[in-house]
């Protein structure tokens, strides 16, 4: 699956359901201001279905038998920190250049909230790594108490 078009279409497919997701639930916050509360619930409603065609297509991409909870924190960081220190850069210099103010003040906030999260994920990533150390270790211990015995 690695590397084919099937892949990246799975990726496309979950970027579109996810932007789905959210659009829908901001058109619920905008119709609700707007004072149609039906069409407010309608989009609520239709945002939980796009999380389940979402997850219905990372459940292809990250195969749950292969992941760890140390590769999820460093896809998560990975991420993150292609946000902070490419994108938003990036996306702020041309923003910039076509002096869209509003557009360079957020995509500066952004970025610095991208590289909170990615610390965020970095610090976690340690601490677990540390306690399943940890764990192995005593589990080790454990073993050789039994085969003692
Ligand atoms: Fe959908
Ligand atoms: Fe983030």
């Amino acid at each position: 699956m690695k590397n084919t078009q099937t892949q990246k279409n799975l990726e496309a497919a979950f970027a579109g359901e996810s932007m789905a997701y959210q659009r829908y639930l901001y058109f619920g916050k905008l119709a609700r201001q707007l004072g149609n509360l039906e069409v407010a619930e309608l989009f609520e409603n239709t945002a939980k279905q796009e999380t389940a065609h979402a997850f219905a297509h990372l459940d292809l991409v990250y195969a749950s038998e292969k992941m760890t909870v140390q590769k999820l924190l460093q896809i998560a960081i990975e991420g993150e920190l292609h946000e902070s220190n490419y994108m938003y850069p990036e996306f702020e210099k041309t923003a910039l250049d076509e002096a869209q103010i509003d557009a360079v003040l957020e995509f500066q906030e952004q970025a610095l909230e991208s590289k909170d999260h990615a610390e965020i994920f970095q610090k976690a990533a340690k601490r677990f790594k540390s306690l399943a150390f940890v764990e192995k270790h005593h589990a080790k211990k454990y073993q050789e108490a039994l085969e003692i015995l």
